[in-house]
């Protein structure tokens, strides 16, 4: 899966379903945010924004800093662009975030993402991109999920599908093209950071909540969550059974109004080599 999927279709869907996509990953932006408290910094960029959900949450906690947001997908930049109408200092960038320039005489002082940086063809020309229109000193901060074995939110509800999805490649630009942390660092040394860190994370990733929470649930799964595109494919003859076990799992995992499974992340953190 690489950018030209987000530029199409997948785009087009998390555009649609940006309110789902936030509420799933609601811990993890609270944990990036955590983060970022006490760094300084006037100029920070947002890579693989999507609808804008970080860019926007950190205009808003540091007035004093510029945001710019930078996606591929017309859909979510146009998401993106609707949300922030009321705060001045944050813009969304239609643009490849591996050639992405900032304007005349600006340099961020600080890279983030959520998960949105694990998509490059070739990550470690965009990372030393990424360095380059850099300050000195800049810092980089994103999330990336770990192996799909430490992810039952995906492989639990893959393995519900009629045909069992193959494991996704390794190391290939996709969801889980930055699961290998060795391989994270090996990318970010190569490329001009350093004081690379690389920490695991695990939050519960929400698919349903409040009243119809598994309602909701079997909503997400079939539009954005991972296993949306195979079950949209499905005949009727396999898709109602499929449907049934979805829901068991979405019942088995609901607890005081959420339903919610597993996810396990890796927060990167470096630094632009001197
Ligand atoms: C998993 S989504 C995450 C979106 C957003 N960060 C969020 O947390 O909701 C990955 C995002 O990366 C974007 N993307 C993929 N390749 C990109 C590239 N080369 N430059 C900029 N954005 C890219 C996609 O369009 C998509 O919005």
């Amino acid at each position: 899966m690489d950018k030209s999927e987000w530029e199409g279709p997948s785009g087009n869907s998390w555009a649609a379903e940006w309110r789902r996509t936030d509420r799933s990953f609601a811990v993890l932006t609270e944990r990036l945010l955590s983060r970022l408290r006490g760094q300084r910094f006037t100029q920070a960029i947002d890579i693989g924004c999507g609808a804008g959900e970080l860019s926007l949450a950190i205009a808003r906690g540091r007035p004093d800093a510029r945001v710019v947001g930078v996606d591929v997908s017309p859909a979510l930049v146009n998401a993106a662009r609707g949300r922030a109408s009321n705060l001045p200092n944050v813009a969304f960038d239609l643009a490849d975030a591996a050639a992405w320039q900032p304007p005349a005489g600006i340099a961020p002082q600080m890279l983030v993402s959520r998960h949105g940086v694990m998509f490059f063809a070739d990550p470690t020309a965009a990372f030393r991109h990424l360095a380059d229109i850099a300050d000195s000193g800049a810092q980089l901060l994103f999330s990336c999920f770990r192996d799909p074995l430490d992810n039952p939110f995906f492989t639990e509800v893959g393995r519900l599908l009629p045909q069992v999805p193959p494991p996704p490649p390794a190391d290939a630009p996709g969801p889980f093209g930055f699961a290998r942390r060795e391989r994270i660092a090996q990318i970010l040394e190569g490329a001009g950071w350093e004081a690379v860190a690389i920490d695991a994370f695990d939050f519960p990733m929400v698919a349903g909540a409040g009243d119809d929470a598994v309602d909701e649930a079997m909503a997400y799964f079939t539009s954005i969550g991972p296993a949306a595109r195979v079950a949209k494919e499905l005949e009727a003859d396999a898709r109602d059974p499929f449907f049934e076990r979805l829901r068991r799992l979405c019942e088995d995992n609901l607890r005081d109004g959420v339903v919610s499974l597993a996810a396990a992340a890796w927060i990167v953190s470096a630094r632009k080599a001197g």
